[in-house]
């Protein structure tokens, strides 16, 4: 499978989300995906289901959900009802993440699981197989624009072998600071969907850029 890019909502022009999302279905990007802060589980606040129910109006792109909020649990329902096609919660937000992951799958959605930069891959171990998506966190999470993680490839790395092994078919997401120039590495450590925000949103022809992200 050739990697997947799903542009992130953060960086894009919020009081244009219905051209946003009219030029990303014009564009190669494969997913929108659509970070949601509380200003608990992160210190920034975005938005909720309202604005995903808007913006779904007018996408043709599959909805990639990332839930930077604490008990993600109580909104399971709410976030399917907005739109969402893969719901994405935090391992270091969940207490009971494996009734989490089985409630959003029940919803009929794919389910993936974020990890923070200083969380180990290995906490995984014992749910891998039951998750649709890992979602490594390149950045910390809560803005757009901040500088890559070099230690992102050892974590995919240690991540796709543990993926292997285990014979999970749970994708590996990439979000926070991803660019043409570390986009190959990622690809080539083992990443196969790459979010990117400012990297697109702030360029001077987004669809261009997503062009340059898809065909590396
Ligand atoms: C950060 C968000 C990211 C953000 C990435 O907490 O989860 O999705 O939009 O932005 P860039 O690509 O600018 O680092
Ligand atoms: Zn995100």
């Amino acid at each position: 499978m050739s990697h997947l890019i799903a542009p992130s909502i953060l960086s894009s022009d919020f009081a244009n989300l219905q051209s946003e999302s009219e030029m990303l279905n014009k564009s190669e990007a494969d997913w929108f995906h659509i970070d949601v802060m509380d200003g608990v589980f992160v210190p920034n606040l975005t938005f909720g289901m309202p604005v995903i129910k808007a913006i779904k109006k007018h996408s043709t792109k599959t909805f990639d959900v990332h839930l930077m909020i604490v008990e993600p649990e109580k909104f399971i329902k709410d976030f399917k009802a907005a739109g969402a096609d893969i719901l994405t919660v935090h391992y270091e937000a969940c207490t009971h993440l494996h009734r989490t992951i089985q409630a959003i799958k029940a919803e009929g959605m794919k389910a993936g699981v974020a990890l923070n930069p200083h969380t180990n891959v290995n906490v995984l171990e014992d749910i891998i197989a039951d998750i649709d998506l890992v979602l490594i966190m390149s950045v910390n999470p809560g803005f757009g624009g901040q500088s890559f993680i070099e230690n992102t490839y050892n974590k995919v790395k240690a991540l796709k072998k543990m993926i292997i092994n285990s014979g999970s078919k749970a994708l590996i997401e990439i979000d926070g600071g991803v660019t043409t120039k570390n986009a190959k590495q990622l690809i080539d450590a083992g990443a196969d969907v790459l979010v990117a925000g400012s990297f697109v949103f702030n360029s001077d022809s987004p669809i261009n850029t997503i062009k340059d992200l898809k065909n590396i």
